[in-house]
């Protein structure tokens, strides 16, 4: 296993994804994680990330020192290097110029972490700090034009230091100057698979569950499916799913989702239609945050009444995942802003006395995707693009009400039909229309017609804390367009939304 230490930088969950990639463990640790801690983890080599401090400056992230004398390899990451050079005795200065971009780095060392790599290659430069003298044991590896340390290392001692960033896709040899990391200097195996954590979290459930009960709340979506199986694989019949029916659901998603959940799993479905609920709670509400709060409280009281009729029940399973759990461990782990209080069912198990299963919460979205096709859950499952908890709520700009429903629905159909007939479903991560509180004048046969504008969104993103709206082809957007118009009473004008995460976000509320 690899330890990441996390200094804040925006790259973290890169560094992490691509040494699981390369089929090695890692874990994100704040820097204030103890040595005892790290030790007892008994990694195989650590990583230092980069981030957004400077050493010389007091509040600056620092981890216990110790971690170089711990014999295990170290590689430090710009911040992280700069961390290392700077515990060590070596001096880190303000650059004359800071660094942001390609760079053509000119390797001197050809062991090491550049084993098998051309003496010239592209680095990815973003550093506003360089280094002025290495401490003692280190020699540099590298040099780019303005920076005279693009690497160093101290061989003895196994510490290495990159002012690049190896993990981002602008640095063409990055993979392969951290599997020559990963494999030959810190020895790694290449048995991180989905298949061998499967096994071991079915083991873990037992050990956690033993004999207890366990409520899930199932949507249809990949992360609680996934979920759901591994439990039922643990404890079969001792599971519970409930799924509720908010009526904020895609057209005949409720339907849909019934039936393939009882084709593919197996397990114990409760399903619960409290559309009227939903509705009635949100009747003349605007504010986005107001709905979201709405929506969550009714969700819990359902949930809540409907677990209340299962005996025994001890434990309820979420389908969090890893972005989450970081968040809440990172190297600034103040209070964020909240953007959007997001719907899932945090704090329910606090006011259900329930202990937490979180069988995923290590994963990605992809490696969870992995997961479902290794137990056996179709395409169908893995492959449903992401669905906010509020549903079609946020997706109604202003009230919610059954006509913007039912025009949204029938809207999203079509753009969800084309999308998926033009191969485009799998490769978007997601693609939905909006409903907007917006009229405009135009024009059907001979009549002035006055109604609804609708948005499309279609975005492309890894894990969905940064986003870029696709480039879809023109005819694609053509024909969605004038589907739309045509089929959907109500509606005379679609509109295409080209922002991107940040600064805008994914959904519109
Ligand atoms: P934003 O809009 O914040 O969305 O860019 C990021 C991702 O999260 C989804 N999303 C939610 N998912 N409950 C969820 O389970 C929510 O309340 C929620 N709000 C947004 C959104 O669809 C996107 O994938």
């Amino acid at each position: 296993m690899i330890l990441i230490i996390d200094f804040g930088s925006q790259y973290n969950q890169l560094i992490a994804r691509r040494v699981r990639e390369s089929k090695v463990f890692c874990r994100i640790l704040p820097p204030q994680t103890d040595l005892e801690t790290i030790k007892s983890l008994e990694p195989e080599g650590i990583i230092l990330s980069g981030g957004p401090g400077s050493v010389y400056e007091e509040d600056s992230p620092t981890t216990d020192p110790e971690i170089f004398n711990l014999g295990i390899p170290a590689l430090g990451i710009c911040y992280g290097f700069q961390f290392m050079v700077h515990t060590l005795g070596g001096k880190v200065k303000k650059a004359q110029k800071r660094e942001y971009g390609y760079a053509s780095l000119n390797i001197t060392d050809h062991g090491g972490l550049y084993q098998n790599i051309d003496k010239i290659n592209e680095c990815w430069m973003s550093h506003g700090d360089s280094i002025e003298r290495l401490p003692k044991g280190f020699e540099i590896t590298a040099f780019t034009e303005n920076t005279p340390v693009a690497s160093a290392v101290d061989r003895e001692k196994k510490l290495y230091g990159l002012q690049f960033h190896p993990e981002v896709h602008h640095t063409p040899k990055g993979k392969e100057i951290l599997r020559n990391f990963l494999y030959d200097i810190c020895q790694c195996e290449r048995n991180w698979t989905m298949k061998a954590f499967a096994k071991e979290a079915v083991e873990q459930i037992r050990e956690n569950v033993q004999e207890g009960r366990v409520i899930l709340g199932l949507s249809g979506g990949v992360d609680s499916s996934v979920t759901a199986l591994l439990l039922h694989k643990a404890i079969g019949d001792r599971l519970t799913c409930i799924f509720v029916d908010n009526g904020l659901l895609r057209q005949d998603e409720a339907k849909k989702i019934k039936k393939v959940l009882k084709k593919h799993l197996e397990i114990n479905i409760r399903f619960v239609n409290a559309s009227k609920l939903f509705l009635k709670g949100l009747v003349n509400v605007t504010d986005p945050e107001k709905k979201r709060k709405i929506i969550g409280k009714v969700f819990m009281d359902v949930f809540e009444a409907e677990a209340k009729k299962i005996e025994g029940v001890k434990f309820l399973a979420q389908g969090t995942l890893y972005p989450d759990v970081i968040e809440s461990v990172s190297a600034f782990g103040g209070p964020s802003v909240v953007i959007k209080s997001h719907h899932n069912v945090g704090g329910l198990h606090k006011k259900m006395k329930l202990k937490l299963v979180e069988p995923l919460r290590l994963l990605f979205k992809d490696e969870v995707r992995r997961l479902g096709k290794t137990l056996g859950l179709p395409e169908e499952l893995t492959w449903r693009q992401p669905f906010p908890g509020p549903g079609l709520a946020i997706r109604i700009i202003g009230k919610v009400t059954p006509q913007g429903l039912s025009i949204l629905r029938k809207t999203d159909a079509i753009l969800l039909e084309e999308i998926r007939n033009a191969g485009y479903y799998k490769k978007l991560w997601q693609s939905f229309a909006v409903l907007l509180p917006l009229k405009s004048v135009g024009i059907m046969g001979d009549q002035r017609t006055y109604e609804n504008i609708v948005a499309v969104r279609a975005v492309n993103s890894i894990d969905a804390m940064t986003a870029d709206w696709a480039r879809l082809p023109h005819p694609l957007l053509a024909k969605i367009s004038n589907r739309i118009i045509n089929e959907v009473k109500g509606v005379n004008r679609v509109v295409y939304d080209i922002s991107s995460k940040p600064p805008s976000t994914i959904e519109w509320e």
